[in-house]
């Protein structure tokens, strides 16, 4: 019988946890990494830096990740059910796979990479859709020492080329094609675009999903299927050092490319459990379902890692909220009697927007937790949520953290800690927030509102930037030394719970997905019509923020009204081809100047003032090159 974890039950619990995660971090996370797998144990619990960002946790340990989230269920879980697959189309067949039977498949998939010549340390990239091999094949990686990096299968080719170049992949593992909602996209030919150039990539592996006909690149790709038939179902793990890498996970940030985020194995590990199981609350016979993509970190921590490393029964879900209908989430909830949801703002705000009877009719008597994340929740969604869906009988949990931060960082608890709406709440056990000013003090007391940072190390924080460390200290450790900076501004109510407002950067969250405003100028401006360009978030009924773009064409490229349309939707039709329809701009301007100080710099503060509507009050704009610009930006704005 494998040691059990001790889970916070009580708010005097959780009180008594923070108070020893915060008095004596070493000997907290030690009781916590205990009852793990290890096949060494660690030499030191900790080793903080949030000044250079040389991060290290349970240093010496040796372990793998998936002994953890399989091997170690099999004597007492074995035939319980681990992974639930609910396919787009409600009418096709489910898939379950026991505990058993999960480890089986991941092993069998370990054994092809293994027999494609996949070593430890390698790179695998991922462009897959929502199917169970995506969550076996990222398990597989992690079973043999190869680092996932799974792309989201709704980025461009260039966007995926970025990626596979930067993680220099030697392996990519994608399907035919996939579906969402009533459509259905050429996965394979998305990647073949990519591979176009990405000398790297020797090895293409397919799993058919649709039976759709695709070209095979000879020598380079091959079918999972046929891989499989020889391949056995058993495979040794690796072992692991507690800080190799587990994964890279692109985020945007304000500046350039994408950055990929690194994990390594054990504070990972250790974070992602101890999250999941504090904050849902998930019991043994629950169904527990996060509606995230395993593209973005939500679905990577908390529909594989954190559910799997705790024994919990996973649904993993391919369609989309709206296919065939508003009321799809709530039919497959009825279906699964799903206990624990978790899902984010902007789908909700979607849902809401739809008749209320595609919620009322389903009669949702298993849910007892309700969660939230990605972006702020609105009041009036936190209200919808709770009221209608979670009948007011569940908490509503608003779960703030990052990619960065590999798991949830302030939240409350389910059922043991308070909750408030458009509250996060308060810090997991571990987590020490504070507010800061912009020169960096901390400011004391409730009341409060400055820069999220965070001030001590956790398990589960960024070890780097994938090939750039110097990225990374300078990104999160460089703007406030001894600090590690999250881009958030957030307030402390009277009570200590945070609320957080958003982000202080040039990063904007589109229906929970990041964008650097600078990325998609660099779109933008790819388009031949383009002289320049800038970006910014407004608020969006539906998204959150929406993408407002201020374009500068060429001299010609729009000499009349009649040649506006075209030129609008060729950008769009760039950004498309650059990033993918995610990073599409709800609204595009074209304009004959931008508001730049002397020095050149673009005064986006005023911009943001167009894009909000808040034309009467744009403040100071003396200090512009050319004042006038303004005038002209207020009266076209759309
Ligand atoms: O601005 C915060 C917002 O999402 C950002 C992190 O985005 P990403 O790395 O893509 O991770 C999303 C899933 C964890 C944060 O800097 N954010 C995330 N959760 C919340 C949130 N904003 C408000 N409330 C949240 N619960």
């Amino acid at each position: 019988m494998p040691l059990q974890h001790p889970r916070i039950r009580t708010f005097e619990d959780y009180q008594d946890a923070y108070q020893r995660s915060i008095e004596n971090p070493e000997q907290f996370w030690a009781s916590v990494a205990e009852p793990f797998t290890w096949r060494r144990k660690w030499e030191s619990v900790c080793k903080p830096d949030l000044v250079d960002g040389h991060n290290e946790w349970f240093s010496g340990a040796k372990l793998n990740i998936t002994e953890n989230c399989l091997d170690r269920h099999l004597a007492t879980r074995g035939n319980k059910l681990a992974l639930i697959w609910e396919p787009n189309d409600p009418k096709t067949r489910q898939i379950r796979y026991t505990y058993r039977e999960l480890h089986q498949q991941v092993c069998q998939f370990a054994n092809v990479l293994l027999n494609n010549g996949v070593e430890k340390g390698d790179r695998v990239c991922l462009y897959m859709p929502m199917i169970p091999q995506l969550a076996i094949a990222v398990l597989a990686c992690a079973r043999i020492g190869a680092v996932h990096s799974v792309i989201f299968a709704g980025f461009s080719s260039t966007a995926i080329a970025d990626r596979v170049n930067d993680a220099q992949a030697s392996v990519v593992l994608t399907s035919d094609g996939l579906n969402r909602g009533p459509k259905q996209i050429p996965v394979k030919r998305v990647v073949d675009e990519a591979l176009e150039s990405c000398p790297s990539v020797r090895r293409v592996i397919v799993v058919e999903h649709l039976g759709w006909p695709v070209h095979m690149e000879e020598g380079r790709d091959v079918w999972y299927h046929e891989e499989a038939q020889d391949a056995a179902k058993t495979c040794p793990a690796e072992e692991m050092d507690a800080e190799d890498m587990l994964f890279i996970l692109y985020t945007s940030g304000s500046t350039g490319k994408p950055k990929g985020v690194v994990h390594t194995t054990a504070g990972y590990m250790v974070w992602a459990d101890y999250t999941f199981r504090n904050v849902f609350q998930v019991e043994e016979n629950d169904i527990y379902w996060c509606t995230a993509d395993i593209g973005w970190v939500t679905g990577h921590s908390y529909l594989l890692y954190g559910p799997l490393l705790n024994g919990a029964s996973t649904l993993m879900f391919e369609g989309v909220p709206t296919y065939p209908d508003a009321g799809r989430f709530w039919e497959v909830i009825d279906k699964h009697g799903v206990n624990v949801f978790y899902t984010a703002p902007t789908a909700i705000r979607s849902l809401m927007a739809t008749p209320l009877d595609n919620v009322l009719s389903y009669s949702l008597d298993s849910l007892r937790v309700l969660g939230s994340v990605g972006e702020p929740i609105n009041e009036e969604a936190w209200h919808w949520y709770h009221t209608h869906v979670g009948k007011e009988r569940c908490p509503v949990i608003d779960t703030w953290w990052q990619t960065e931060t590999g798991g949830i960082m302030i939240s409350a608890l389910a059922g043991v800690s308070p909750t408030k709406p458009a509250h996060a709440g308060q810090p997991l056990p571990g987590v020490q927030p504070v507010l800061l000013t912009q020169e960096g003090q901390e400011i004391e007391g409730n009341n409060q509102e400055g820069y999220l940072a965070i001030k001590a190390s956790w398990p589960g924080i960024i070890r780097t930037t994938y090939g750039d460390h110097e990225r990374a200290k300078q990104t999160y450790f460089g703007p406030y030394p001894g600090y590690y900076f999250t881009g958030d501004g957030a307030r402390r109510d009277e009570n200590g719970l945070y609320r957080i407002i958003g982000r202080v950067d040039d990063v904007i969250n589109v229906s929970g997905h990041r964008f650097g405003t600078a990325e998609i100028e660099n779109a933008i401006n790819e388009n031949d019509n383009v002289v320049e360009s800038a970006v910014v978030g407004y608020p969006h009924d539906v998204k959150g923020q929406g993408i407002y773009a201020f374009v500068i064409c060429r001299d010609g490229a729009c000499a009349n009204e009649a040649d506006k349309p075209r030129v609008e939707a060729s950008i769009i039709e760039t950004v498309v081809a650059q990033i993918g329809k995610i990073a599409k701009p709800d609204k595009i301007q074209l304009v004959s100047g931008l508001p730049k100080t002397r020095s050149g710099k673009i005064m986006r503060r005023i911009l943001r003032k167009v894009a909000e509507g808040e034309t009467s009050n744009i403040g100071d704009v003396t200090t512009l090159l050319d004042p006038a610009v303004v005038d002209e930006i207020i009266s076209g704005r759309k």
